[in-house]
C-alpha cells in the first residue's frame, strides 16, 4: 500500500493537565503494513453535536472510556497516553482490506473519529452482510453498539444521497435513544398517565426527537390522549428556535422556570426528562414540583448532558456510578434510562422482524419530517476548517439550529473522486 498522509483532531487528556480545550490536529502517516484483518477506512464526512461533546468530556472516565475507542497517533509529540481521539458518527469507504470477506470500495457507517484514514482491527469471524465489528478486546463486552460497522450495501436505511447521509449521520446516533426512551415510558404508560412531559435542553436534536415522538403517539388512533402537552425548556438564546420547531406546547426558559403560567389544569401528572444534565437545575425543578402541593411529578429521568463542555474538564470520576455505560449517566437521584437493557426487555417482546419494522417505519417517518425542522445542514471541509468549527464550539456551545457535518477534506469533490 502507498504511504497515506493522515491529520487527526486531537484533545490534550485531562490526565495530562494541559488544558483539555485546546485540540490540535496532528499528522501522521498510515503504516505501510496492514496486520491480518485490518481494514482502512477512509472517513468521508461526520456528524458533530453535544453527544460528541460528552464522548470527549468523558474521555478519561474508567466507566466510558471514549478515548480508549481510537488511540491518538504517534507522532509530532502526541502520544495516546498525552491525547484522546473523540468518536464521531460518519460515512466512509474501505480503501485497504487484509479480512477475507471486506472488500476495498465497500460503503461504511460507524463510530469513527475526527481524522482522514483509520485503520481498524476487525474480528475475523463476528460478521455478517449487515455488519462487521472492530476487535477492541480492552473494552468491556456492553460496548459492542460502538464497535459494529454497518454495510451500508446491505443496510435497510441507507440511502446514498448526500443530504440523507448527512441527516443519517446528524440523527441516528440520537434518535433510537429518543425513540426506544419514548417507547420504553410508553410501556408504563407514561408511568401511570402522565399528561405533561417536561422536557430541558429542549432544542438539542435528542430533546425535540423526544418531543416529536410523544407527539407522534398522542397522534395515533387508539392512543390519543386529549390532554397530553410535551413542555420544553431551555435557554434564552434558543427560546425562538425552539418555539419554531413546533413541537412543543409550550416552551419555557431556564431563568425564569415556574409551571404557573401554563398550569391551567392543577390536577395534571408531570413527568421530567432531563437531557441538560445540570444539578443545580435539577434541584431547582424537582424543589418546584415537590413544593407545591397542586403538582404532582409521577418521575423524572436522565437522558443528556448537553451542559458538559470540552472546557469543563472532567468530572470526577468518583461521582459516575458504574453501570451507566450508554445513557451517559449523570450523578444525580433521576432514573436513568438504559437502552440496551430495554432493548433486551423488547427483544423478547417482539420479534426481530417487528422490530425492523417499527425502527424502519420510525427513521422513514423522521427522514421525510425533519426537513421541516429548521436544522440547517452546515457542512465544513478540511482539517484546519474543522478544527475552527471546533474551537468555535469550545467558544459558544453547540448552535441548535446548525447540523454540523464535518470533513477532514478539502471538499466534496475529493471524497467522490475517491468513491468512484
Ligand atoms: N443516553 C444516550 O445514550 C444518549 C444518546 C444520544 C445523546 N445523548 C445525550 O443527549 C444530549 C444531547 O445531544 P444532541 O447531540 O442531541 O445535542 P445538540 O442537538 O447538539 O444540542 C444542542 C443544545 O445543547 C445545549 N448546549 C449546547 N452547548 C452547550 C454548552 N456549552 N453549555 C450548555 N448547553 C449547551 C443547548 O440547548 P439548550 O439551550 O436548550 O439547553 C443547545 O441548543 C448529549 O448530552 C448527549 O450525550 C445521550
Amino acid at each position: 500500500m502507498e504511504v497515506l498522509a493522515n491529520v487527526t483532531l486531537c484533545h490534550p487528556r485531562p490526565s495530562s493537565g494541559q488544558d483539555t480545550s485546546q485540540a490540535i490536529l496532528v499528522n501522521s502517516q498510515v503504516p505501510r503494513n496492514l496486520s491480518a484483518n485490518c481494514v482502512v477506512v477512509r472517513v468521508d464526512r461526520f456528524g458533530y453535536s453535544a453527544n460528541n461533546v460528552t464522548y470527549q468530556a468523558l474521555g478519561e472516565i474508567p466507566h466510558f472510556r471514549y478515548f480508549d475507542f481510537h488511540a491518538a497517533p504517534e507522532s509530532e509529540g502526541v502520544s495516546p497516553k498525552t491525547h484522546g481521539v473523540s468518536p464521531v458518527w460518519g460515512f466512509g469507504t474501505i480503501i485497504a482490506s487484509t479480512h477475507a470477506a471486506i472488500r476495498v470500495g465497500e460503503r461504511v457507517y460507524g463510530y469513527f473519529a475526527a481524522t482522514r484514514y483509520l485503520v481498524l482491527p476487525i474480528s475475523p469471524t463476528d460478521i455478517s452482510k449487515y455488519a462487521f465489528f472492530v476487535s477492541r478486546p480492552h473494552l468491556p463486552a456492553d460496548r459492542r453498539p460502538y464497535n459494529q460497522v454497518t454495510r451500508c450495501s446491505s443496510d435497510a436505511l441507507y440511502d446514498p444521497s448526500p443530504e440523507v447521509e448527512d441527516l443519517t449521520m446528524l440523527y441516528r446516533p440520537l434518535f433510537w435513544t429518543s425513540f426506544w426512551c419514548e417507547d420504553w415510558i410508553n410501556s408504563s404508560q407514561y408511568r401511570g398517565g402522565a399528561t405533561r412531559v417536561l422536557i430541558s435542553s429542549a432544542s438539542a436534536k435528542t430533546a425535540f426527537c423526544l418531543a416529536y415522538l410523544i407527539r407522534k403517539r398522542n397522534a395515533t388512533p387508539g392512543n390519543t390522549n386529549s390532554t397530553m402537552q410535551v413542555v420544553g425548556l431551555t435557554s434564552k438564546k434558543n427560546l425562538d428556535f425552539t418555539k419554531r420547531l413546533r413541537l412543543y406546547d409550550h416552551v419555557l426558559v431556564y431563568e425564569d422556570f415556574d409551571t404557573t403560567s401554563i398550569m391551567n389544569a392543577p390536577s395534571q401528572k408531570w413527568l421530567y426528562i432531563d437531557v441538560a444534565g445540570n444539578e443545580a437545575l435539577n434541584g431547582k425543578i424537582i424543589n418546584h414540583f415537590t413544593s407545591n402541593a397542586k403538582l404532582n411529578l409521577v418521575g423524572s429521568i436522565a437522558l443528556g448532558l448537553t451542559n458538559l463542555s470540552p472546557s469543563s474538564g472532567s468530572p470526577s470520576a468518583s461521582n459516575w456510578s458504574t453501570n451507566d455505560f450508554s445513557s451517559h449517566r449523570a450523578p444525580s437521584t433521576l432514573e436513568q434510562f438504559f437502552m440496551p437493557e430495554w432493548l433486551a426487555v423488547r427483544k423478547k417482546q417482539l420479534s426481530v422482524t417487528e422490530i425492523t419494522q417499527l425502527q424502519k417505519d420510525a427513521w422513514f417517518a423522521l427522514m421525510r419530517d425533519c426537513r421541516t425542522w429548521n436544522v440547517t445542514l452546515c457542512r465544513v471541509y478540511g482539517a484546519n476548517s474543522v478544527k475552527s468549527a471546533y474551537d468555535e464550539v469550545v467558544r459558544s456551545g453547540i448552535p441548535p439550529d446548525q447540523g454540523f457535518i464535518w470533513s477532514m477534506w478539502e471538499d466534496e469533490r475529493e471524497n467522490e473522486r475517491a468513491r468512484l
